[in-house]
């Protein structure tokens, strides 16, 4: 063969070896569902796990959903075995893993776990830097779903090139895996995430906003991650999402109205949808806005496109985001102290195609009238009023 061709063929081969093939199709719409680290942390077990699941069947989540039940750090013993497996704590999982995916399969659940690319996951158990091919293969032996992948005590090691690994293990593993990359934002995943996993945290941790410190809770909860996120709405779309991390709906330290603006927002930013709080006793208002299949329909448009901020004002933003069939969601989110009479005058959102739209209000649930006027509600402090439009006649 010619050299020159040769050359560029190789390079070619070399670089399509490199590119990591993640499953395809696992995650075209954001992926719903429940995670232990929000409210429990350190104290997952198996009978939590049970509980919840058994919970979110009845109570219309996974109905709803949200199916993907995530079991995060601090699952496993503290040392690998003589093999170099990981094993689950006996004493948090006495029925060991495989066990745990076979109950939530059989409720109609997924089953989702986590690790850790460095030598240790961030509550000091082992991290998969070195076994991650023996890892994935022992992950799709337990029948996990969907594998969050942390990013604590990674020394040196190179942010791309080890989720790429990661992502190839899993492949060779054969079991389909949603894969979770939770580096935090700091090699800027957007960029080079999209064939080696399914969703990427953006930011670092979410809190539920209140500090110990005493800092104004609205300054260090959602509201911070939503600002980060600005910017990045077109590096998602279908099987690639931006994730700023879990839900904290229902957390101890949010309003009612909070809540309900977080839900909101992260429904706008189409991202993935993975709530924290215990489900097990939340009250019938915390899973109403959980719950909330209009809202949710935001979030999950098959469309794909992420929201977009389109205007700050004092003490209030704009939010919008395309939607199917030429619909569009706008939000409006009170970012005052106060409660507040928003209005909205549709004339001033130059991304209107239609002459003629429909209004719903998404939180009442009813109609509220065309595009024609503009739309006024009170609006409590950091809650939303959230409104679908739709084309009309
Ligand atoms: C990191 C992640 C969190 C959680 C904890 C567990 O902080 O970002 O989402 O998984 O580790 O230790």
């Amino acid at each position: 063969m010619n050299r020159i061709p040769c050359l560029i063929a190789c390079a070619a081969l070399a670089t399509a070896a490199a590119q990591a093939q993640k499953f395809e199709g696992l995650a075209l719409t954001p992926p719903m569902g429940w995670n232990t680290w929000n409210t429990f942390a350190g104290d997952c077990n198996e009978s939590l796990v049970k509980e919840t699941a058994d919970a979110m069947a009845a109570n219309g989540m996974r109905d709803a959903g949200y199916v993907y039940v995530v079991v995060d750090d601090c699952w496993a013993k503290k040392e690998r075995d003589a093999d170099g497996q990981l094993v689950a704590d006996p004493a948090k999982f006495p029925s060991g893993m495989r066990a745990l995916g076979d109950y939530l399969h059989s409720k109609g659940f997924k089953f989702g776990m986590y690790g850790c690319a460095g030598k240790t996951t961030c509550g000091g158990y082992p991290g998969g830097r070195g076994h991650e091919f023996q890892d994935a293969r022992q992950y799709a032996a337990w029948g996990v779903d969907y594998f969050k992948y942390d990013w604590c005590d990674h020394g040196t090691a190179n942010g791309p090139e080890t989720y790429r690994i990661m992502s190839d293990a899993i492949r060779a593993a054969g079991r389909p895996v949603v894969f979770s990359l939770c580096e935090w934002g700091q090699n800027q995943p957007w960029l080079w995430a999209e064939p080696v996993g399914h969703l990427w945290r953006t930011t670092g941790d979410i809190g539920p906003g209140y500090v110990a410190s005493g800092k104004n809770k609205w300054e260090h909860g959602w509201k911070t991650l939503l600002d980060m996120n600005v910017g990045l709405e077109k590096y998602a779309g279908p099987g690639h999402w931006n994730d700023p991390d879990m839900l904290e709906v229902g957390a101890k330290g949010l309003t009612l109205a909070e809540s309900r603006g977080h839900f909101s927002l992260w429904c706008m930013l189409a991202a993935p949808l993975i709530a924290g709080n215990d489900v097990r006793h939340m009250t019938p208002e915390v899973r109403a806005i959980l719950t909330n299949k209009d809202v949710i329909a935001v979030d999950q448009d098959k469309l794909g496109h992420q929201g977009f901020r389109y205007r700050v004002d004092k003490d209030k933003e704009i939010w919008a985001k395309e939607l199917s069939d030429k619909n569009w969601a706008v939000c409006v989110l009170n970012t005052g102290d106060a409660s507040a009479k928003l209005t909205l005058d549709m004339h001033e959102l130059s991304f209107l195609t239609e002459q003629y739209y429909d209004v719903t209000d998404l939180w009442t649930g009813k109609p509220s009238g065309t595009a024609l006027e503009p739309h006024t509600a009170t609006v409590d402090s950091h809650d939303v009023m959230l409104l679908r439009l739709k084309p009309g006649s």
